[in-house]
């Protein structure tokens, strides 16, 4: 048995192609809002400076929102909770932007990526991997995962070596419980070819968001033999695993994970299943999307600990008193929550959202034009000083309620979208919590954790809010 999927430089080529056909000239017959300089925003995009925090950070300070005129379109950047409410909630002529489109390049037409009775399919489709209960059932396989970190840190402590790169630690954690949990597969084996491919890949995504990757992607330039090499790879990976779940569920193995879900699935209309390529997209959608951002969401909150002593003992009393731990007992970790949701207040793996207006738009007082770009970023709105108070201090209590437990009392409504939005908010949102709270407790209680030089630590984003250095780091035995 073999797959056959569509090459990376098709899926380049179609992206570019679908890119050129939403886009809209400028034009002048509105009135826009104010925004930063184009010339100082433009020295930024020369200079490569993009994306970078500093790049979100200059839109912050108009109100409600910005605007700016890009190389290759306007550009409008929303610090209204409401207003990116009615944008990314409420709005029917919106679909995923400029940034996501570029994604297709790896996840394809995925549920990530996809519009409309697609997308609505292949939701439908996955959501059933994603229940309360299917979650629990994740339990076994999460705390098996968390194991295995355990007693690797176990057998490199006793080597007398005691240091970890923290963030690849976490990213063969989150991809062997991915691997597990939707694939009923040991990924560990692949964690050597699929981390650096995926961290090639991640690269140049720093690239294409740059509009110099337009013409870095007509030509066989360095950038994009970089980007299909490492895709290319993924690919190799993504498809051994199809064929080796066809040949399980040909030998008679039962349908349990969500892969095989997927390959036995067919249209209630026409019969048909998934195609190689269609399965492809979904599986290369999940596994990344599946583990990058809560190996994120872990890595920073080591830090955030570690920075942080006071609140780490206090959080590690609620780890102490616990007995043993299953997804059940997440909930009444209030805690471990507060300290997960403070974490993505300040390091919100999903660092910015975007969309594409594929009708002239009403947003507040002005109109955004069809085929424009529509940002918010979690970065600058979860610290805007208007709604958080301390806005840069790390403060789980403003996660409790009076009698100490848990509630997300956001107010107003869209000043806090770590998982995103309505329709197209994070299908995995409980999944990812629940393994980043056992795995914090799980492996906190039994190691300090201590990040070697946590002081020159920075966000360096990509399509996720990475930090700057691979967080090396000791372990010491509690
Ligand atoms: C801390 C961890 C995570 C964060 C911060 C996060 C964040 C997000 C955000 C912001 C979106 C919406 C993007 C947009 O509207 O453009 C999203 C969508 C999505 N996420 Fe997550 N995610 C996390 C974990 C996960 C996990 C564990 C999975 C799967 C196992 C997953 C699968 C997905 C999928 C499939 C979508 C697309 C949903 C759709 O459009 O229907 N995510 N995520």
């Amino acid at each position: 048995m073999t797959t056959t999927f569509d090459s990376t430089l098709d899926r380049i080529s179609a992206t570019r192609r679908s890119n050129a056909r939403l886009r809209r000239p400028h034009r002048t017959d509105i009135d826009r809002p104010h925004g930063p300089r184009r010339k100082d925003v433009l020295r930024m995009v020369a200079r490569g400076d993009i994306p970078s925090v500093a790049f979100v950070e200059q839109f912050s300070g108009y109100l409600p929102l910005a605007y700016v005129r890009m190389p290759r379109g306007d550009l409008y950047f929303l610090n209204d909770p409401e207003l990116i409410w009615d944008v990314f909630v409420s709005a029917a002529d919106v679909i995923k932007g400029f940034g996501l489109q570029q994604a297709r390049a790896v996840v394809g037409d995925g549920i990530l990526t996809s519009e409309g009775a697609k997308h609505r399919r292949q939701r439908a489709m996955v959501q059933p991997a994603f229940t309360g209960r299917r979650i629990a059932g994740y339990g076994d396989d999460m705390l098996a995962a968390i194991a295995e970190t355990d007693a690797r840190w176990g057998r490199l402590s006793d080597s007398g070596a005691g240091r970890i790169e923290l963030v690849d630690e976490m990213t063969t954690l989150t991809l062997d419980i991915v691997g597990r949990t939707l694939f009923g597969m040991d990924l560990a084996a692949v964690s050597d070819e699929v981390a650096p491919a995926l961290a090639q890949a991640l690269g140049v995504f720093n690239r294409t968001m740059n509009p110099r990757w337009e013409i870095q992607s007509r030509y066989p330039s360095r950038a994009r033999r970089t980007l299909t090499t490492a895709v290319d790879q993924l690919d190799a990976v993504v498809g051994g695993m199809i064929v080796s779940k066809r040949a399980e569920l040909a030998a008679g193995a039962p349908v349990r994970d969500m892969m095989s879900v997927l390959i036995e699935s067919s249209d209630p209309d026409t019969g048909i299943g998934l195609t190689d390529n269609e399965l492809r997209d979904e599986v290369m959608t999940l596994m990344l999307a599946g583990h990058e951002t809560t190996s994120m969401l872990l890595s920073w909150t080591w830090l955030l600990l570690f920075r942080n002593p006071s609140w780490k003992r206090w959080v590690t009393e609620e780890w102490d008193a616990s007995g043993e731990l299953d997804v059940g007992a997440v909930a009444g970790m209030s805690r471990t929550r507060a300290v997960l949701a403070e974490s993505l207040r300040l390091y919100p793996p999903a660092w910015v959202v975007d969309r594409i207006s594929t009708a002239d738009l009403v947003v507040g007082d002005h109109v955004i034009p069809e085929g424009q770009s529509i940002l918010a970023s979690q970065w600058t709105m979860h610290k805007d000083a208007r709604f958080w108070p301390d806005p840069h201090g790390f403060r789980p209590d403003r996660w409790l309620d009076a009698s100490g437990a848990y509630t997300e009392k956001i107010v107003p409504r869209g000043v806090y979208f770590p998982f995103g939005f309505a329709a197209r908010k994070c299908i995995g949102d409980r999944f990812a919590l629940a393994e980043a709270a056992l795995a914090l407790a799980e492996l906190g209680r039994r190691w300090h954790v201590i990040p070697a030089d946590s002081a020159d630590v920075v966000p360096q984003p990509s399509v996720t809010l990475r930090p700057s250095t691979s967080l090396p780091a000791y372990l010491r035995r509690r």
